[in-house]
């Protein structure tokens, strides 16, 4: 889900708010390990990262905080990084202490209020009516037995046969195409679902307030406003089975079935899309995972979960604290916003040996790609199957893929990290 991290992006530095009592004291303690200077002065690892930094290469970064400054604060970001694997199990487990509905939001500004803007007991409602559409006995068990494949290979006609960007050809209409269905808005077409997820996108990321931005934006709102309101008056009169539908049936009010069904086209599309792009680059550049696989074609699912946990295409989930607590040994103050790097607990060295290698015999126990809290991934089981599924279908109709050696693969981004692009070549065009 691409989302809650735009949130802390608009919201500066609690006012006043120095968190220097601990830095002293922590400084004190690490002497000798000089974190960097500013103005003649030490100062703390947090102080010296910026946001371009983490979006071009977090791991290194990430993995220096976990071992020195494991709670820090990032003026640049205005919030506290959380990075040890217990630290961000701990912020997950008490929505109490760490609300989701923090004050301003941009989510909110920019969707409405939704599941992912509130906490427990509104947030339990709202999950026991939007979930179960998208799990295994539901619509989307359904269309992963049916309908995943045929699509996928729909989509894979569509391609000429010779070289392609897998990212833009193919993971993306396939992870459009495949929430428009669930959600029962197919009939809109796939290139639709893909503009209105770029123009919910855009407005959350409008941190200067773009007059341009948001009219675009505004337009996207209604035309999916209208969409989404034909749907749940024909549902009135028949089931069609689909997401949307079932929201109505069992009690979402119009604005919730609004806001929410935003809240998915606007993050339920990225992920599976960079998902199918990780997975699938991974296996273009190690032939040893690639024969793996095709020995035992199985192992694909432990080579998704491997996927997403060395790479977490989430990088964060971000919480503002209700009152004056500690945290790991540090004192966050009421309204402080922490982020809960899940990128860095998936890399920890405290959970995983080894953890940057990919390990299709892993015992060490679930990852935290999809969140651990209650605000883990509503899309879950869809989006795992769409990434599998997806990434079989691409080597089955080309079996000899190989990456196109005139174009660099390039990872991107913090709280959303995937390739921009992954160029390929086909037998047919080699
Ligand atoms: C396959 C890749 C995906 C990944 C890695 C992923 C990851 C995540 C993460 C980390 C969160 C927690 C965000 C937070 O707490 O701030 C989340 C929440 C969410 N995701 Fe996903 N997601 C994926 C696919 C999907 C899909 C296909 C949907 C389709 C609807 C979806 C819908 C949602 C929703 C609605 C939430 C909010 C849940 C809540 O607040 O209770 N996601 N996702």
């Amino acid at each position: 889900m691409r989302l809650l991290g735009f949130q802390a992006r608009m919201q500066s530095s609690p006012a006043g708010y120095a968190p220097s009592g601990e830095v002293d004291e922590y400084l004190l303690t690490t002497e000798g390990d000089v974190k960097g200077w500013r103005d003649g002065g030490i100062v703390s690892i947090g102080e010296s990262i910026t946001l371009a930094d983490l979006e071009r290469n977090p791991d290194p970064v990430l993995q220096r905080l976990r071992a020195e400054e494991p709670i820090s604060w990032v003026p640049a970001m205005g919030m506290w990084l959380v990075t040890r694997w217990d630290d961000v199990a701990r912020i997950e487990a008490n929505p109490d202490l760490f609300t989701a509905a923090t004050q301003p939001s941009l989510l909110a500004r920019a969707l409405g209020p939704n599941i992912l803007t509130c906490d427990p007991p509104h947030h339990t409602r709202l999950q026991s009516i939007l979930q179960p559409p998208f799990q295994s006995g539901g619509r989307s068990g359904d269309f992963v037995t049916g309908e995943l494949a045929p699509l996928a290979d729909r989509v894979l006609d569509e391609i000429d046969g010779d070289g392609f960007d897998l990212m833009a050809d193919y993971a993306q209409p396939l992870s459009a195409g495949a929430l428009a269905v669930v959600l029962g808005l197919d009939h809109h077409g796939f290139d639709t679902m893909w503009r209105w997820c770029e123009g919910l996108c855009a407005d959350l990321a409008n941190f200067e307030n773009d007059p341009g931005l948001a009219a675009r934006a505004a337009e996207v709102k209604a035309e999916l406003g209208e969409a989404i309101a034909d749907h749940v008056a024909s549902t009135t009169t028949h089931d069609d089975g689909s997401a949307i539908s079932w929201f109505v049936r069992n009690g979402a009010t119009p604005e919730e079935v609004v806001n929410n069904v935003r809240l998915m086209i606007s993050g339920g599309i990225n992920e599976p899309r960079d998902g199918i792009g990780l997975v699938a680059w991974v296996l273009l550049t190690r032939p040893d995972l690639r024969q793996s696989i095709s020995e035992r074609p199985s192992r694909m699912r432990r080579l998704v979960e491997e996927v997403f946990r060395v790479y977490s295409p989430v990088g964060t989930v971000t919480r503002q604290s209700t009152t004056d607590l500690e945290l790991g040994g540090v004192a966050i103050a009421k309204g402080d916003l922490v982020s809960g790097v899940l990128r860095s607990a998936n890399l920890c060295e405290s959970r995983w040996a080894d953890p940057a290698e990919i390990r299709l015999d892993r015992r060490e126990g679930p990852h935290a790609a999809f969140a651990l809290g209650v605000h883990r991934c509503l899309g879950e089981w869809l989006g795992r199957q769409e990434v599998r599924i997806g990434v079989e279908r691409l080597f089955h109709r080309y079996p000899d893929l190989e990456l196109d050696p005139s174009h660099e693969v390039v990872l991107h981004g913090f709280e959303f990290r995937g390739p921009r692009a992954v160029h390929v070549l086909t037998d047919s065009s080699r």
